[in-house]
């Protein structure tokens, strides 16, 4: 007999409504107990597949499957036999004998979708193109934990409506707040992800109108990884768009500023904002680990 299909966690959208709220409680509540005599996950391994830099998701999934009594296993691409272009699908059919999960970070969501597609097990996005859903899972911790539940609220996106921000476009639609975007003419988000938000999500380019009532405000770089040969282009174009002490004020009292990182001071963001009181993005970063030791309870051995 077939085993079942796995659950994969291509995007944040893979979630319904229900399981994403339980993950974001989860990742809060396992956070506040810190429990290290929990351990889940003890004899599960993570396959972690990097076909791009990472410092903060290569080592909160590491850690936080170590946390679980489980281990992960770094595969950078140019290390392993994809990086002499053996086939995804065999390479699925194979690491999902030895372990319980696989994470990717790599370009293509259709090159995730094919790894998914044969896998025993459950698929993780750990960023592509067109989406970053852990990171957000972790922005929506640090928001809850700081300002309660997230439905009717307001927030904003200023800058490249890049795979963070088509995440964070799933989100406004699964927890039932407002997304506002303000982007530069030819970097709005994914067409289709948008449709898919409907309303919860708006696109425009006022930085200004867009901050209007949000309790959050955030951007990324505007040059993500495999963009540097558009750097100085892109930096033209966002002019205006930089998140400053200015623009802080325009938003919801008492505002939350949050931002992936790597961050570039002076061009996405004004330091004295990232440095400053508004600034989260600490526990942002922190709470990944929380985030994805949720999701890999969630994924492997059931809801909690
Ligand atoms: N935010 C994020 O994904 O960081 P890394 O690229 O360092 O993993
Ligand atoms: N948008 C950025 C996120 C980095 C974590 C990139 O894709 O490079």
């Amino acid at each position: 007999m077939n085993a079942p299909a796995p659950r994969h966690f291509l995007k944040l959208s893979a979630a319904t409504p229900a399981e994403a709220h339980a993950l974001v409680a989860r990742a809060a509540a396992l956070k506040a107990a810190d429990d290290r005599s929990y351990r889940p996950l003890t004899g599960h391994s993570l396959a972690m597949i990097f076909a791009k830099n990472s410092t903060r998701t290569r080592t909160s999934f590491d850690a936080g499957m170590a946390r679980f009594g489980g281990n992960a296993i770094m595969l950078p691409v140019a290390q392993t036999q994809l990086g002499r272009n053996e086939p995804l699908a065999d390479t699925a059919r194979v690491l999902s004998r030895y372990c319980s999960a696989i994470m990717i970070r790599n370009d293509s969501q259709a090159d995730q979708e094919e790894l998914a597609r044969h896998s025993r097990v459950p698929v993780i996005n750990a960023l592509s193109d067109l989406h970053h859903p852990c990171q957000v899972l972790a922005d929506l911790q640090t928001w809850y934990e700081q300002r309660g539940a997230m439905a009717g609220k307001t927030a904003a996106w200023i800058g490249d409506g890049n795979n963070v921000c088509n995440s964070w476009i799933e989100a406004a639609r699964l927890f039932g707040f407002k997304l506002n975007v303000a982007c530069p003419q030819g970097y709005e988000p994914d067409a289709a992800t948008c449709a898919w938000a409907g309303s919860a999500a708006q696109v425009g380019r006022d930085p200004q109108a867009a901050v209007q009532g949000a309790e959050v405000v955030v951007t990324d770089t505007w040059t993500s990884m495999g963009q540097e040969g558009e750097t100085d282009t892109r930096l033209q174009h966002f002019n205006g768009f930089q998140v400053d002490d200015a623009l802080m004020t325009q938003a919801a009292v008492g505002a939350l500023f949050m931002h992936c990182l790597p961050a570039h001071r002076g061009e996405e963001v004004a330091p004295s904002v990232i440095d400053g009181p508004h600034s989260v993005v600490w526990d942002e970063a922190g709470n990944r680990m929380w985030a994805q030791m949720a999701l890999l309870e969630w994924l492997i051995v059931g809801p909690r």
